[in-house]
């Protein structure tokens, strides 16, 4: 469904992409865990189309979209929901309008419709009776709820989660992940989850892809994640650093967050 070959990013000097290489199967989902500042969340960009790569190829259900047309890219995103990192939530308008702003803007649906979309989604991610609130009155983990409201209004084919779990207490982050294998089982979502969260990546992963210096240094199973031999991977999962972040590291990833 997804399939992304010899893709290069580079800002400036610092190359973040550096050849990567990745395929997503159809109905599945695939986490991607790496380092913060690797390049998870350029990745998910260049897939939508907000960042154009400098070379390589990325082909959404067969179709190469690098060089699509912006009108045409408009068309595909109706199919790609992608969850931003912060919500990314318009702070002016309610949630409601939030939810339903793809809707008006790009589809031909009639009010009633558009309102019974909005708040069947809304309930889809546990929220009732929230459209009349604006966003500055909503909590992290609800803003994330709304957030990925708007994108399942749009009934999309395929969804990319950057963080979903990040930033919500415990109970939030376990129903988005219950979310997350719903969506796929019940609706064939097709989906790439970014996430530092170890615990979220192996309950809701079909297969999980390991980031590092801009290419996927393992892809396979969870289990066979967890029993890498690769050492960048098994310090990543277990969470012990091997020694101070290098000067090295540090160029490479440009800043440590
Ligand atoms: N639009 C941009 N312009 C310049 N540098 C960027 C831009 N977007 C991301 N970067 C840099 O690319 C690197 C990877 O960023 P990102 O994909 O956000 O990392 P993460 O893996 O934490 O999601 C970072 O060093 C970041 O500063
Ligand atoms: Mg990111």
């Amino acid at each position: 469904m997804i399939e992304i070959h010899n893709l290069y990013k580079s800002f400036g000097s610092q190359m973040i992409l550096n050849n990567l290489n990745l395929t997503v199967r159809r109905g599945e989902t695939k986490a991607i865990i790496g380092r913060s500042g690797v390049g998870k969340s350029v990745l998910l960009k260049n897939i939508v189309g907000l960042i154009k790569p400098d070379s390589g190829s990325i082909k959404i259900n067969g179709v190469e979209v690098t060089d699509l047309k912006e009108k045409e890219y408009n068309k595909l995103r109706m199919e790609i929901g992608m969850v931003f990192q912060g919500g990314a939530l318009f702070d002016s308008m309610s949630v409601g309008e939030n939810v339903a702003f793809v809707l008006n803007e790009f589809m031909n649906l009639d009010k009633k419709t558009v309102l019974d979309r909005v708040a069947d989604s809304l309930a889809l991610v546990g929220l009732k009776d929230v459209e009349q609130l604006m966003p500055a009155q909503l909590s992290g983990g609800m803003k994330k709820r709304v957030s990925l409201a708007r994108v399942l209004c749009m009934e999309p084919q395929i969804i990319l989660y950057d963080e979903p779990t990040s930033e919500v207490d415990p109970i939030t982050a376990a129903a988005i992940n219950h979310l997350i294998i719903d969506l796929r089982d019940k609706l064939k979502v097709t989906s790439i989850v970014v996430t530092h969260d170890m615990n979220s990546a192996y309950q809701v992963a079909d297969s999980i892809a390991m980031f590092y210096r801009g290419q996927v240094i393992a892809d396979g199973k969870p289990d066979d994640i967890r029993n890498s031999k690769h050492p960048v991977v098994q310090q990543f999962i277990t969470g012990e650093a091997q020694g101070p972040i290098t000067e090295d590291e540090n160029l490479i990833f440009g800043h440590v967050k």
